[in-house]
C-alpha cells in the first residue's frame, strides 16, 4: 500500500514540486495550507500535471483542531512541513508574526501529530542557520547562528527538534537545510511566484528580463569573490523535490521492522524495535558556487534577454560566499543534485514567460 503523506504549505513553491516528485515516486499526498501566501491556482495546475485531483484541506498549522480533523480522517506515515513565512526583511519589521507562524506552528503541529502517533517529520530548514560560515564547503557540523528573526525561528524549530529527538526515541525527525532554491518545473506550469517586488535573487533577474523591473541592483562588488559579487549555491527545485523524495524513503527503510531485523541480525542485538533516525540535519545544495554575475549571465545567454544592471551597496545581513558539502545527502539518501545552472536559468525563463503575472492571470 503507498504510504500517505500529510504536505503542509504544499501550495507553495517548493511544496508544489514536491507534490508532483511524490507522486511519481507512489505516495498519496494530502496538502494543507491556508493560502497566506500561495494561490489555489498552484494546485489546480499540480492536479493537471499529475493527471488527478489533488486532497486539498485550508488551514492553518496554529489551528490544532483543524489538524485534528485531518489526522483524525488519514492515516499518515509522516508530514512534509514546508508551512511557514520567509521573508529575511519582513521578519525584522515583523518577528512577533515569524515567530508566531514559524515556530508556534510547529510547535502545535508537532504537538497534534504527537497525539496521534505519527513520528515521521521532514521539516523545511535553510542554510541560513549558519550565519556567516567559518570555512567552505558547509557541511552539518558547522557552527549555527543567525542574525535576524527569520533565521532564528529555523534554528529554534531545529533545536526544538533535537530536544524532542532526545526526550522520545520513537521520533524520527529530518531537517533539509536547503540553500537557495531557483528555477521551475519543465512544463512552464508551476513556479515561483512573488508577492510585489521580489527579495529574492532569481526571480528578480527574471523580472528585469521580462521588462516587469528596469534593472537590477547588484547589492555589492567588492566581496572577496571570483568577481566581487556574492557567490551562493543554486538548486535547482526539481532536485529539491527530489531531495524530500529521498528523505522519506530514508525514513521508510529506517523505521521498517525488515530493517530492524536485518539490524537485529548483523548486530547481533536483541531489540526488535525499529531503528530511530532521532535528529538528523541534511543540507540539500549542489557543492557549487555561482557568483552574481555569473547567474545573470547565464540567465541572459539562455533567454536571449539583455539583463540591465548596476552596482549597489552591500545589503546588510549579506555574507560573501555560501555553498553547501552535499556529501551527507548522498551517502546517507542516495541523493544528488543533477540539473546545472543552464537549466535552472531556462526552466525560471520558461515560467516567467508563460506566466509573466504569475498565477495572477488564472
Ligand atoms: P512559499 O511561501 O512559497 O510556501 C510556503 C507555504 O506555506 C505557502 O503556500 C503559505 O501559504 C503556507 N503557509 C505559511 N504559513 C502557514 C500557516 N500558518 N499555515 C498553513 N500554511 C502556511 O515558500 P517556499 O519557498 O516554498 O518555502 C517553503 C519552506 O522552505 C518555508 O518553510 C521556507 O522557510 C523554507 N525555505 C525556503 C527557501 C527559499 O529560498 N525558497 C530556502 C530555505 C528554506
Ligand atoms: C543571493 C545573492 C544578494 C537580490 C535568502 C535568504 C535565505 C534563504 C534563501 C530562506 C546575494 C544578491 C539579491 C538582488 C542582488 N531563504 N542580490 N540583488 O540572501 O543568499 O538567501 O534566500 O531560507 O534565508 O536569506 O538569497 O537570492 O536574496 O541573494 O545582488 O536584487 O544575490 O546580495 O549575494 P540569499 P538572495
Amino acid at each position: 500500500m503507498k504510504n500517505k503523506i500529510l504536505v503542509t504549505g504544499g501550495a507553495g513553491y517548493i511544496g508544489s514540486h514536491t507534490c508532483i516528485a511524490l507522486h511519481e515516486a507512489g505516495y498519496d499526498i494530502v496538502v494543507y495550507d491556508n493560502l497566506s501566501n500561495s494561490s489555489y491556482e498552484a494546485i489546480n495546475r499540480v492536479s493537471t500535471l499529475i493527471g488527478q485531483p489533488i486532497e486539498f484541506i485550508e488551514g492553518d498549522i496554529r489551528d490544532a483542531e483543524s489538524l485534528k480533523k485531518v489526522f483524525a480522517a488519514h492515516h499518515f506515515f509522516g508530514v512534509i512541513h514546508f508551512a511557514g513565512l520567509k521573508a529575511v526583511g519582513e521578519s525584522v519589521a515583523k518577528p512577533l508574526m515569524y515567530y508566531n507562524n514559524n515556530v508556534s506552528g510547529t510547535i502545535t503541529l508537532l504537538e497534534v501529530m504527537s497525539e496521534y502517533d505519527v513520528k515521521n517529520f521532514v521539516f523545511s530548514s535553510s542554510a541560513t542557520v549558519y550565519g556567516d560560515p567559518e570555512s567552505l564547503p558547509i557541511n552539518e557540523e558547522s557552527p549555527r547562528s543567525c542574525t535576524n528573526p527569520y533565521g532564528q525561528s529555523k534554528l529554534a524549530v531545529e533545536y526544538i527538534l533535537e530536544d524532542l529527538a532526545v526526550s522520545d526515541e520513537s521520533w524520527n525527525l529530518i531537517s533539509l537545510r536547503y540553500f537557495n532554491p531557483v528555477g521551475a518545473h519543465s512544463s512552464g506550469r508551476i513556479g515561483e511566484d512573488p508577492n510585489d517586488i521580489p527579495n529574492n535573487l532569481m526571480p528578480y533577474i527574471s523580472q528585469v528580463a521580462i521588462g516587469k523591473i528596469e534593472q537590477l541592483s547588484i547589492f555589492g562588488n567588492d566581496y572577496p569573490t571570483v568577481d566581487g559579487t556574492g557567490v551562493r549555491d543554486f538548486i535547482h527545485v526539481t532536485d529539491l523535490a527530489q531531495g524530500h523524495v529521498a528523505a522519506l524513503n530514508y525514513l521508510e527503510q529506517q523505521t521498517s521492522p525488515e530493517k530492524s531485523c536485518l539490524d537485529t541480525v548483523s548486530t547481533k542485538q536483541t531489540s526488535s524495535k525499529s531503528s530511530s533516525v532521532g535528529f538528523l540535519p541534511i543540507n540539500l545544495g549542489t557543492g557549487k558556487g555561482t557568483s552574481v554575475l555569473e547567474l545573470i549571465s547565464a540567465f541572459s545567454d539562455v533567454s536571449g534577454q539583455s539583463i540591465p544592471y548596476q552596482f549597489a551597496a552591500r545589503r546588510a545581513g549579506d555574507i560573501a560566499s555560501c555553498y553547501a558539502s552535499a556529501d551527507k545527502a548522498t551517502l546517507l539518501l542516495g541523493w544528488e543534485a543533477k540539473l546545472p545552472i543552464t537549466d535552472m536559468c531556462q526552466d525560471t525563463w520558461r515560467w516567467q514567460s508563460m506566466n509573466p503575472n504569475g498565477y495572477d492571470a488564472s
